[in-house]
């Protein structure tokens, strides 16, 4: 049965009171450099509502206890590149560990915050998959800068494309890149990097299901769910799902 003019407007008034029921707010990290940290937040706090302190209604809702598929279907920006230098990974014969690391290297960037992304990444990681993930992950952020002829890396021409010819890394990713070398999973970060490619055909798309057996074996997914089970990191998993909470 039709809606009348009446009822459509009552509804979108009913769904645009939900949605406004509580005032969601933006963490300095969203707005900072858009507007001085230092000033007063500019939103005036509103007496007739309350704040949200759960899940934002503006947002697709996530299960009890999701995933980390849950997550890329979610939460995630478009995770194209990953999945495709999964792929190339995959056909590149290394191990299923570099898989799944190339699979996740870059999820900061599609899901939380680019600055120091291969950090933040780790981080997230480090509880649920083996430490040589979660290191090779960390490292690829500096290598990505440092060429490697022994496999054929070059400094990627993207980077001049985007941050100009002069650009120069800084002094810490310098340092790591150091560290990285010295270390007995180099190879493992070197070879993200050498999965790490742009140049794939944009008609392909490949889905998340082709890594499913991978994640399986090398994903240690939590019964209660990503962001309920105490880990060292739940919190940050619990933050991308409800990034708008007030605390
Ligand atoms: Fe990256
Ligand atoms: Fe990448």
């Amino acid at each position: 049965m039709a809606m009348n003019t009446m009822a459509r407007a009552e509804a979108a008034e009913h769904a645009m009171s939900a949605e406004l029921d509580r005032i969601a707010v933006k963490s300095v990290i969203y707005t900072s450099g858009e507007r001085d940290p230092r000033d007063l937040m500019p939103y005036p706090p509103d007496q007739r509502r309350f704040y949200l302190m759960g899940a934002d209604p503006r947002l697709a809702p996530m299960p009890e206890r999701p995933t980390l598929f849950d997550f890329f279907r979610l939460r995630f920006g478009p995770s194209q590149h990953m999945l495709q230098s999964a792929r190339l990974a995959t056909k590149n014969g290394v191990d299923e560990k570099i898989v799944l690391a190339c699979l996740l290297h870059d999820i900061a960037i599609t899901g939380f915050i680019r600055s120091d992304h291969g950090y933040w990444a780790a981080q997230l990681l480090e509880p649920y998959v083996d430490p040589e993930v979660s290191w090779a992950i960390r490292y690829h952020q500096a290598l990505r800068f440092y060429p490697d002829p022994s496999v054929g890396y070059e400094y990627p021409q993207l980077y001049v494309k985007l941050f100009g010819p002069d650009f120069l890394p800084e002094p810490y990713i310098e340092q790591a890149y150091r560290e990285a070398r010295e270390h007995k999973w180099y190879m493992s970060a070197r070879l993200i990097t050498v999965n790490d490619l742009y140049s794939f055909d944009p008609n392909v798309k490949v889905e998340l299901e082709e890594f499913t057996d991978v994640v399986g074996r090398h994903f240690r997914q939590p019964a209660q769910g990503l962001g309920f089970d105490s880990s060292p990191s739940a919190h940050i998993w619990r933050t991308i799902m409800w990034p708008t909470r007030y605390l």
